[in-house]
Protein backbone atom coordinates (compact mmCIF):
# COMPACT_ATOMS: atom_id res chain seq x y z
CA UNK A 1 0.00 0.00 0.00
CA UNK A 2 1.58 3.47 -1.25
CA UNK A 3 1.74 5.84 1.59
CA UNK A 4 2.33 9.54 1.19
CA UNK A 5 3.37 12.47 3.76
CA UNK A 6 1.25 14.97 3.25
CA UNK A 7 1.28 18.49 3.57
CA UNK A 8 0.91 18.21 7.52
CA UNK A 9 3.65 15.84 7.36
CA UNK A 10 1.38 12.85 8.22
CA UNK A 11 1.43 9.86 5.73
CA UNK A 12 -2.38 9.34 4.69
CA UNK A 13 -4.36 6.82 5.61
CA UNK A 14 -6.51 4.63 2.98
CA UNK A 15 -10.25 3.90 3.95
CA UNK A 16 -9.32 -0.17 3.84
CA UNK A 17 -6.43 0.92 6.58
CA UNK A 18 -8.62 3.01 8.57
CA UNK A 19 -11.00 -0.06 9.03
CA UNK A 20 -8.08 -2.87 9.56
CA UNK A 21 -6.92 -0.50 12.51
CA UNK A 22 -10.41 0.34 13.63
CA UNK A 23 -11.02 -3.17 13.91
CA UNK A 24 -7.67 -4.35 15.66
CA UNK A 25 -7.85 -1.63 18.11
CA UNK A 26 -11.44 -2.24 18.85
CA UNK A 27 -10.60 -6.27 19.55
CA UNK A 28 -7.24 -5.66 21.84
CA UNK A 29 -8.39 -3.00 23.72
CA UNK A 30 -12.50 -2.17 23.26
CA UNK A 31 -11.90 1.22 22.00
CA UNK A 32 -14.47 1.78 19.28
CA UNK A 33 -12.95 4.79 17.05
CA UNK A 34 -16.12 6.39 15.04
CA UNK A 35 -15.14 7.55 11.77
CA UNK A 36 -14.73 11.18 12.13
CA UNK A 37 -11.49 10.35 14.46
CA UNK A 38 -9.76 9.04 11.52
CA UNK A 39 -7.60 12.56 11.80
CA UNK A 40 -6.92 12.11 15.69
CA UNK A 41 -5.92 7.94 14.47
CA UNK A 42 -3.64 9.05 11.75
CA UNK A 43 -2.15 11.92 13.93
CA UNK A 44 -1.53 9.56 17.00
CA UNK A 45 -0.50 6.92 15.34
CA UNK A 46 2.58 8.69 12.76
CA UNK A 47 3.32 10.64 16.21
CA UNK A 48 4.18 6.91 17.34
CA UNK A 49 5.75 5.65 14.23
CA UNK A 50 8.36 8.87 14.06
CA UNK A 51 9.76 7.54 17.74
CA UNK A 52 9.78 4.19 16.46
CA UNK A 53 11.50 4.95 13.05
CA UNK A 54 8.89 3.56 11.36
CA UNK A 55 7.00 5.50 7.82
CA UNK A 56 4.05 3.33 7.03
CA UNK A 57 0.97 2.39 9.35
CA UNK A 58 0.84 -1.05 7.85
CA UNK A 59 4.50 -1.79 8.65
CA UNK A 60 3.77 -0.51 11.95
CA UNK A 61 0.10 -2.46 11.99
CA UNK A 62 2.02 -5.71 10.61
CA UNK A 63 4.39 -5.20 14.02
CA UNK A 64 1.67 -4.87 16.53
CA UNK A 65 0.03 -8.15 14.92
CA UNK A 66 2.12 -10.41 14.07
CA UNK A 67 4.97 -10.46 16.99
CA UNK A 68 3.87 -12.65 20.31
CA UNK A 69 1.14 -10.87 22.47
CA UNK A 70 3.91 -10.96 25.41
CA UNK A 71 6.15 -8.92 22.97
CA UNK A 72 4.23 -6.18 22.41
CA UNK A 73 2.30 -5.13 25.85
CA UNK A 74 4.77 -2.57 26.03
CA UNK A 75 4.06 -1.24 22.67
CA UNK A 76 0.10 -1.50 23.06
CA UNK A 77 0.58 0.26 26.26
CA UNK A 78 2.31 3.54 24.94
CA UNK A 79 -0.14 3.48 22.07
CA UNK A 80 -3.60 3.30 24.28
CA UNK A 81 -1.73 6.17 26.39
CA UNK A 82 -1.81 8.38 23.05
CA UNK A 83 -5.59 7.32 21.62
CA UNK A 84 -6.92 7.36 25.28
CA UNK A 85 -7.80 10.58 27.35
CA UNK A 86 -6.02 10.42 31.08
CA UNK A 87 -7.65 13.16 31.85
CA UNK A 88 -8.98 13.13 35.93
CA UNK A 89 -8.68 14.85 38.76
CA UNK A 90 -8.96 14.11 43.12
CA UNK A 91 -12.31 13.95 44.06
CA UNK A 92 -13.71 14.23 40.55
CA UNK A 93 -17.19 13.82 41.25
CA UNK A 94 -18.15 14.42 44.41
CA UNK A 95 -21.38 12.83 44.70
CA UNK A 96 -19.76 9.44 44.04
CA UNK A 97 -17.85 10.18 47.35
CA UNK A 98 -20.36 11.42 48.87
CA UNK A 99 -22.03 7.76 48.21
CA UNK A 100 -19.21 6.29 49.00
CA UNK A 101 -18.74 7.61 52.53
CA UNK A 102 -22.20 7.17 53.42
CA UNK A 103 -22.10 3.20 52.11
CA UNK A 104 -19.08 2.55 54.57
CA UNK A 105 -20.63 4.55 57.28
CA UNK A 106 -23.39 1.98 56.81
CA UNK A 107 -21.40 -1.01 56.50
CA UNK A 108 -19.13 0.15 59.82
CA UNK A 109 -21.60 1.08 62.24
CA UNK A 110 -23.87 -2.32 61.35
CA UNK A 111 -24.27 -5.27 64.14
CA UNK A 112 -21.74 -6.90 62.03
CA UNK A 113 -19.04 -4.97 60.73
CA UNK A 114 -16.62 -6.12 57.99
CA UNK A 115 -12.72 -7.25 59.31
CA UNK A 116 -11.18 -6.74 55.81
CA UNK A 117 -12.17 -3.63 52.97
CA UNK A 118 -11.28 -3.94 49.49
CA UNK A 119 -11.28 -1.78 47.36
CA UNK A 120 -11.00 -1.66 43.22
CA UNK A 121 -10.44 1.52 41.55
CA UNK A 122 -10.63 0.18 37.52
CA UNK A 123 -9.28 2.66 35.03
CA UNK A 124 -7.44 4.21 37.89
CA UNK A 125 -5.16 6.91 35.25
CA UNK A 126 -2.29 8.68 36.88
CA UNK A 127 -4.00 7.62 40.70
CA UNK A 128 -5.93 10.61 41.65
CA UNK A 129 -9.01 8.47 42.08
CA UNK A 130 -7.58 5.95 44.19
CA UNK A 131 -5.56 8.57 46.43
CA UNK A 132 -8.38 10.33 46.87
CA UNK A 133 -11.02 6.90 48.14
CA UNK A 134 -7.51 6.42 50.01
CA UNK A 135 -7.90 10.13 51.87
CA UNK A 136 -11.51 9.32 51.89
CA UNK A 137 -11.15 5.73 54.03
CA UNK A 138 -8.77 6.64 56.61
CA UNK A 139 -10.32 9.91 57.19
CA UNK A 140 -13.57 7.72 58.11
CA UNK A 141 -11.95 4.79 59.68
CA UNK A 142 -10.15 7.07 61.98
CA UNK A 143 -13.62 8.99 62.79
CA UNK A 144 -15.49 5.48 63.43
CA UNK A 145 -12.55 4.19 65.18
CA UNK A 146 -12.32 1.07 63.07
CA UNK A 147 -9.22 -0.68 62.21
CA UNK A 148 -10.18 -3.11 59.29
CA UNK A 149 -7.92 -4.67 57.35
CA UNK A 150 -7.67 -2.58 54.12
CA UNK A 151 -6.45 -2.03 50.94
CA UNK A 152 -6.93 -0.55 47.06
CA UNK A 153 -6.21 -2.33 43.87
CA UNK A 154 -6.10 -0.05 41.25
CA UNK A 155 -5.30 -1.12 37.64
CA UNK A 156 -4.78 0.85 34.28
CA UNK A 157 -4.47 -0.89 30.84
CA UNK A 158 -1.26 2.27 30.29
CA UNK A 159 2.11 1.81 32.15
CA UNK A 160 3.17 5.05 31.55
CA UNK A 161 0.34 6.41 33.76
CA UNK A 162 0.74 3.84 36.24
CA UNK A 163 4.28 4.61 36.71
CA UNK A 164 2.86 8.70 37.06
CA UNK A 165 0.77 6.78 39.62
CA UNK A 166 3.15 4.69 42.09
CA UNK A 167 5.22 8.09 41.95
CA UNK A 168 2.76 10.09 43.50
CA UNK A 169 3.90 13.44 42.51
CA UNK A 170 1.60 16.10 41.04
CA UNK A 171 1.41 19.76 39.76
CA UNK A 172 0.60 22.38 42.58
CA UNK A 173 -2.51 23.21 40.40
CA UNK A 174 -4.25 20.14 40.52
CA UNK A 175 -3.01 19.67 44.42
CA UNK A 176 -4.30 22.53 45.32
CA UNK A 177 -7.40 22.25 44.54
CA UNK A 178 -8.27 19.69 47.29
CA UNK A 179 -9.40 20.63 50.98
CA UNK A 180 -6.73 22.47 52.82
CA UNK A 181 -7.29 20.04 55.65
CA UNK A 182 -6.38 16.97 53.48
CA UNK A 183 -3.76 18.82 51.15
CA UNK A 184 -1.68 19.38 54.37
CA UNK A 185 -2.45 16.08 55.85
CA UNK A 186 -1.52 13.89 52.86
CA UNK A 187 0.45 16.03 50.36
CA UNK A 188 4.54 17.46 50.65
CA UNK A 189 5.30 20.10 48.43
CA UNK A 190 8.81 19.14 46.91
CA UNK A 191 9.07 22.55 44.57
CA UNK A 192 7.14 25.43 43.80
CA UNK A 193 5.38 23.34 41.08
CA UNK A 194 5.18 20.07 42.69
CA UNK A 195 3.21 18.28 45.62
CA UNK A 196 4.27 14.04 46.82
CA UNK A 197 1.60 12.21 48.34
CA UNK A 198 2.77 10.61 51.69
CA UNK A 199 4.01 7.61 51.86
CA UNK A 200 1.26 5.95 53.88
CA UNK A 201 -1.35 6.76 51.17
CA UNK A 202 1.03 5.11 48.61
CA UNK A 203 1.37 2.06 50.75
CA UNK A 204 -2.47 1.24 51.36
CA UNK A 205 -2.41 1.42 46.94
CA UNK A 206 -1.60 -1.59 44.59
CA UNK A 207 -0.90 -0.47 40.82
CA UNK A 208 -1.16 -2.89 38.12
CA UNK A 209 -1.85 -3.06 34.49
CA UNK A 210 -5.36 -4.79 33.62
CA UNK A 211 -6.74 -4.73 30.12
CA UNK A 212 -10.77 -4.52 31.53
CA UNK A 213 -10.97 -7.15 27.79
CA UNK A 214 -9.29 -9.78 29.96
CA UNK A 215 -11.29 -9.84 33.19
CA UNK A 216 -10.92 -13.60 32.91
CA UNK A 217 -7.14 -13.06 33.86
CA UNK A 218 -7.65 -11.21 36.96
CA UNK A 219 -8.27 -12.99 40.05
CA UNK A 220 -9.89 -10.33 41.87
CA UNK A 221 -12.78 -12.03 44.80
CA UNK A 222 -14.68 -10.31 47.40
CA UNK A 223 -14.26 -6.92 46.47
CA UNK A 224 -16.09 -4.46 48.98
CA UNK A 225 -15.78 -1.38 46.54
CA UNK A 226 -15.55 -1.34 43.15
CA UNK A 227 -14.94 2.39 41.68
CA UNK A 228 -15.15 2.57 37.47
CA UNK A 229 -15.69 5.96 36.23
CA UNK A 230 -14.88 8.04 32.69
CA UNK A 231 -13.44 4.68 31.47
CA UNK A 232 -16.53 2.94 29.75
CA UNK A 233 -16.83 6.00 27.82
CA UNK A 234 -14.84 4.06 25.01
CA UNK A 235 -16.47 1.13 24.64
CA UNK A 236 -19.56 0.20 22.79
CA UNK A 237 -22.97 -0.07 24.46
CA UNK A 238 -22.95 -4.37 24.48
CA UNK A 239 -19.33 -3.89 25.53
CA UNK A 240 -20.17 -1.75 28.55
CA UNK A 241 -22.58 -4.17 29.84
CA UNK A 242 -20.51 -7.21 29.69
CA UNK A 243 -17.56 -5.43 31.87
CA UNK A 244 -20.04 -4.04 33.87
CA UNK A 245 -21.30 -7.96 34.57
CA UNK A 246 -17.86 -9.06 34.65
CA UNK A 247 -16.80 -6.64 37.21
CA UNK A 248 -20.35 -7.13 39.62
CA UNK A 249 -19.07 -11.20 39.57
CA UNK A 250 -16.44 -10.06 41.25
CA UNK A 251 -18.00 -7.98 44.54
CA UNK A 252 -18.75 -9.47 47.75
CA UNK A 253 -21.96 -10.07 48.95
CA UNK A 254 -23.33 -6.56 49.83
CA UNK A 255 -20.57 -5.33 47.85
CA UNK A 256 -21.07 -1.75 45.78
CA UNK A 257 -20.33 -0.85 42.20
CA UNK A 258 -20.21 2.83 41.61
CA UNK A 259 -20.11 4.19 37.61
CA UNK A 260 -19.99 7.75 36.38
CA UNK A 261 -23.25 9.10 36.38
CA UNK A 262 -25.15 7.54 32.51
CA UNK A 263 -22.26 5.29 31.87
CA UNK A 264 -24.25 2.56 31.31
CA UNK A 265 -28.21 1.91 30.97
CA UNK A 266 -30.53 -0.49 30.40
CA UNK A 267 -28.02 -3.01 32.73
CA UNK A 268 -29.37 -5.43 34.82
CA UNK A 269 -27.73 -8.40 37.33
CA UNK A 270 -29.69 -11.28 38.84
CA UNK A 271 -27.70 -10.23 42.12
CA UNK A 272 -27.34 -6.87 42.04
CA UNK A 273 -29.81 -3.89 42.95
CA UNK A 274 -29.70 -0.08 41.65
CA UNK A 275 -28.76 2.02 44.83
CA UNK A 276 -30.79 5.62 44.67
CA UNK A 277 -28.26 8.58 46.09
CA UNK A 278 -28.22 11.79 44.04
CA UNK A 279 -26.26 12.85 41.63
CA UNK A 280 -25.02 9.10 41.10
CA UNK A 281 -25.18 5.68 39.24
CA UNK A 282 -24.14 2.29 41.65
CA UNK A 283 -24.95 -1.03 42.19
CA UNK A 284 -25.55 -3.23 45.25
CA UNK A 285 -25.31 -6.73 45.25
CA UNK A 286 -27.37 -8.59 47.30
CA UNK A 287 -26.54 -10.21 50.60
CA UNK A 288 -27.77 -13.80 49.32
C1 LIG B 1 -10.34 9.36 31.52
S1 LIG B 1 -9.40 8.18 32.42
C2 LIG B 1 -10.41 7.98 33.87
C3 LIG B 1 -9.61 8.12 35.15
C4 LIG B 1 -10.45 8.06 36.43
N1 LIG B 1 -11.18 6.82 36.53
C5 LIG B 1 -11.40 9.24 36.55
O1 LIG B 1 -12.61 9.05 36.47
O2 LIG B 1 -10.93 10.35 36.73
C6 LIG B 1 -9.72 6.65 31.50
C7 LIG B 1 -8.66 5.57 31.76
O3 LIG B 1 -9.14 4.33 31.21
C8 LIG B 1 -8.01 3.63 30.76
N2 LIG B 1 -8.42 2.58 29.81
C9 LIG B 1 -8.83 2.72 28.53
N3 LIG B 1 -9.07 1.51 27.97
C10 LIG B 1 -8.81 0.59 28.94
C11 LIG B 1 -8.86 -0.84 28.98
N4 LIG B 1 -9.22 -1.56 27.91
N5 LIG B 1 -8.55 -1.45 30.14
C12 LIG B 1 -8.18 -0.74 31.23
N6 LIG B 1 -8.08 0.60 31.24
C13 LIG B 1 -8.40 1.26 30.13
C14 LIG B 1 -7.13 4.70 30.14
O4 LIG B 1 -5.77 4.29 30.05
C15 LIG B 1 -7.34 5.88 31.10
O5 LIG B 1 -6.31 5.97 32.05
Amino acid sequence: MAQHWSMRNLPEMDEEQFRLWQALLEERTGMALAPERKTFLETSLAMRMRELGLERYDVYYEQLVNRPAADTIMEWSILVDRLTVQETSFFRHRGSYDLVEKYVRDRFTSARPPQNFNVWSVGCSSGEEPYSLAMLLTGLFEELKVKPYWGITATDISLPVLAKARRGVYGARKVELVEPALRERWFTKISDREYEISAELKGRICFARVNVLELHKVPFQDVDLIYCQNMLIYFRRWRKREIVTRLADRLAPGGLMVLGLGEVVDWQHPNMDKVRFDNSLAYMRRMH
